[in-house]
């Protein structure tokens, strides 16, 4: 069988090293090029395959059917124009081309501007004939694939804030180096960041809830922490109902009964049983209140289902592929 030819811009990063790691085990894919910025030219190991990372400006674009960019927000948008403009489907990993993106973002082209968010779960007819995707960021996805039966199913009380706690590992930060990401400053400590709501991912995730049935009286109270460990993230988030659920897995076990990346569970989740596979593991218990009151956890792998898996799930979706295809469940 000949084999799609796909590429990766940003491949030396955290998400790019993974999107080469993905491709090159895919059965149907093949990566035509790995481009870098100030690591071109370096030699790596990636997937057990020896790769060359080759200048972004010389990636072939117009020989692929598709485009990974990984590249980092404010640089993404510009080259997922070139790579379109050249005949590539594009899926963008950066913030660039999300909704609540800002409005002092810079205006996109219509084409980028209408790419659909890429939360494949709950998106997919879109994302099958798009030229463009706009894969969700790490946190957003944690968050809005447990809070999206709740909102479907109209069970959030009026006017609510829900209070969205998470965690993350240190890659979800990239791999750029920084002073306060240094082992010796995150190990052994665990820290807030990005307080009073912050942090971009809160426009990124009020604009989809916005989106979901009207539900734009729904607020959010969103803070991240970092976490002393690689990779995944844990979310915990205190949702306001309109009465008790009888049973309180009933929303997840009914919406995501025919989903293989989505494990529903009564056991609050924990980051090993995630990490290393393109799955979102869910659980929720009614809290003891004096409001109806429900806590739902959730955990994911912040490089695959928050990043790359959940792109290559778009991307199967977009070559007509089966979407499971080349991914670790
Ligand atoms: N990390 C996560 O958990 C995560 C999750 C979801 C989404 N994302 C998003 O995915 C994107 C990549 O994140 P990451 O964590 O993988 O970042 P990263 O580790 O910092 O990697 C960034 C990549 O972009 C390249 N790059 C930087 N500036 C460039 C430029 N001007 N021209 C061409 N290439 C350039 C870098 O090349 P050199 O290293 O060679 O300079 C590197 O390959 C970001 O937009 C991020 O927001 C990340």
């Amino acid at each position: 069988m000949t084999q799609i030819p796909v590429g990766v811009l940003g491949a030396s990063g955290y998400t790019g090293r993974e999107l080469c790691k993905l491709v090159l085990a895919h059965p149907c894919l093949e990566l035509a090029f790995a481009a870098a910025n100030d690591q071109q030219g370096t030699v790596a190991r990636v997937g057990g395959h020896q790769l060359v990372f080759t200048p972004a400006s010389e990636a072939p674009l117009n020989q692929v059917a598709l485009v990974f960019s990984a590249l980092p927000h404010g640089v993404s948008g510009a080259w997922v124009q070139r790579a379109n403009a050249a005949g590539a489907r594009v899926v963008d990993l950066s913030s660039d081309l999300r909704p609540g993106r800002g409005v002092d973002a810079t205006p996109l082209a219509k084409n980028l501007a209408e790419a659909p968010y890429g939360l494949t779960e709950l998106c997919r007819a879109a994302i099958s004939n798009a030229e463009v995707v706009a894969n969700p960021g790490c946190y957003p996805t944690a968050a809005l694939l447990a809070l999206a039966p709740l909102i479907e199913r109209d069970l959030i009380a009026p006017n609510a804030s829900i209070i969205i706690n998470a965690a993350s590992g240190v890659t979800g930060a990239g791999n750029s180096p920084t002073r306060e990401l240094l082992f010796a400053e995150v190990t052994e400590d665990f820290r807030a960041y990005g307080v009073g709501n912050s942090h971009r991912h809160v426009n990124e995730m009020r604009a989809a809830v916005d989106g979901w049935r009207g539900r734009a009286d729904l607020d959010l109270v969103f803070t991240p922490h970092l976490l002393p460990v690689a990779r995944g993230i844990l979310a915990s988030m205190v949702v306001p109902l309109r009465t008790a659920l009888a049973d309180p897995l009933a929303p997840w076990r009914e919406a995501y009964a025919e989903e293989p990346f989505i494990v529903v569970s009564p056991d609050p989740p924990a980051l090993s049983h995630v990490v290393h596979r393109n799955i979102v593991s869910i659980s929720a218990c009614m809290v003891v209140s004096r409001q109806p009151t429900l806590l739902v956890m959730s955990a994911i792998d912040n490089l695959l289902k928050g990043a790359a898996g959940q792109a290559m799930q778009n991307a199967n979706l977009m070559l007509g592929l089966p979407e499971h295809l080349g991914l670790p469940s």
